[in-house]
């Protein structure tokens, strides 16, 4: 089995905590389908995924990114990866063709090129008549769509999103979602955390469920379902799992 992600016995305390935020994680994720890290708030899901593209560096353990080394080979790794973050990372003064042509930049993409791609993907996410408006006055729904695209400029065979659909209306979600399904049947490997479990549901082919920086259980929903008593959705999956407790 070939993994895009490949996780052995992470560890990773931020300084001044009093704990681990990550705490042995071990989990693998076969490449092709989409796959979901699903956990409480503060579990760790955004922290592994910092990881993953460089942004935070663990104290222990190994990551492997497409068959990549997360600590020596991170450049090759961003070529292969679009990243889509929790927090919206687009320049709220510039236009979202101005903020796009600038990350894409980044990738050292041919302007011909470049601008054909964002002209292509501004339609494919219903913004080609916002094109040349600031991001600042753009809605919830418009940043998330804008800075989902500026992940795919440089096409990206893995694409990790951490909540690509928070706050944002159902009709942004629709779109979002059958995009993610129609990008996996292209051939391409989606990663994605979601607070929402009956989205994580209908998309993804496997879940991984984290808490307190471990691995609970790992596995396709329907397989995970069979194995606990009494359990017929993946929010009872999720609550057998991880219990009743509020997180910080
Ligand atoms: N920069 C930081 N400095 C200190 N502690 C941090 C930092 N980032 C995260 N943490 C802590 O690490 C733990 C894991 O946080 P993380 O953001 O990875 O969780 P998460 O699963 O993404 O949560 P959420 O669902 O709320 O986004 C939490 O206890 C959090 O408070
Ligand atoms: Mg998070």
């Amino acid at each position: 089995m070939e993994y895009a992600i490949n996780i052995a016995d992470l560890f990773k305390r931020y300084p001044h905590a009093e704990f681990n935020s990550l705490d042995g994680l071990t989990l693998r994720f076969p490449k092709g389908k989409i796959s979901g890290l699903l956990g409480p708030n503060g579990a760790g899901k955004t922290t592994t995924i910092s990881i993953m593209c460089g942004l935070v560096m663990p104290d222990a353990g190994t990551v492997e990114v497409m068959g990549l080394n997360a600590r020596t080979q991170m450049h090759q790794i961003l070529q292969k990866t679009g990243i889509v973050t929790q927090q919206i990372a687009l320049y709220p003064l510039l236009t979202a063709w101005e903020n796009l042509s600038y990350i894409g930049g980044l990738y050292n993409i041919p302007q011909p090129q470049l601008q054909d791609k964002i002209a292509f993907l501004l339609e494919r996410f219903g913004l080609q008549n916002s094109a040349h408006k600031k991001v600042k006055h753009y809605s919830g729904g418009m940043k998330r769509r804008c800075n989902i695209i500026a992940s795919l400029l440089h096409d990206p065979e893995l694409l990790i999103l951490d909540e690509p659909t928070a706050g944002v209306d159902i009709h942004s979600r629709a779109m979002i979602l059958d995009f993610l399904q129609a990008y996996n049947e292209e051939g391409h490997t989606i990663l994605y955390t979601s607070h929402l479990l009956e989205e994580a549901e209908r998309l993804c082919h496997e879940i991984a469920i984290v808490d307190n920086g471990r691995l609970v259980v790992q596995g396709t929903i329907d397989e995970l379902k069979h194995q606990v008593a009494d359990v017929h959705t993946l929010e009872e999956l999720f609550l057998h799992y991880t219990g009743r407790s509020l997180r910080e």
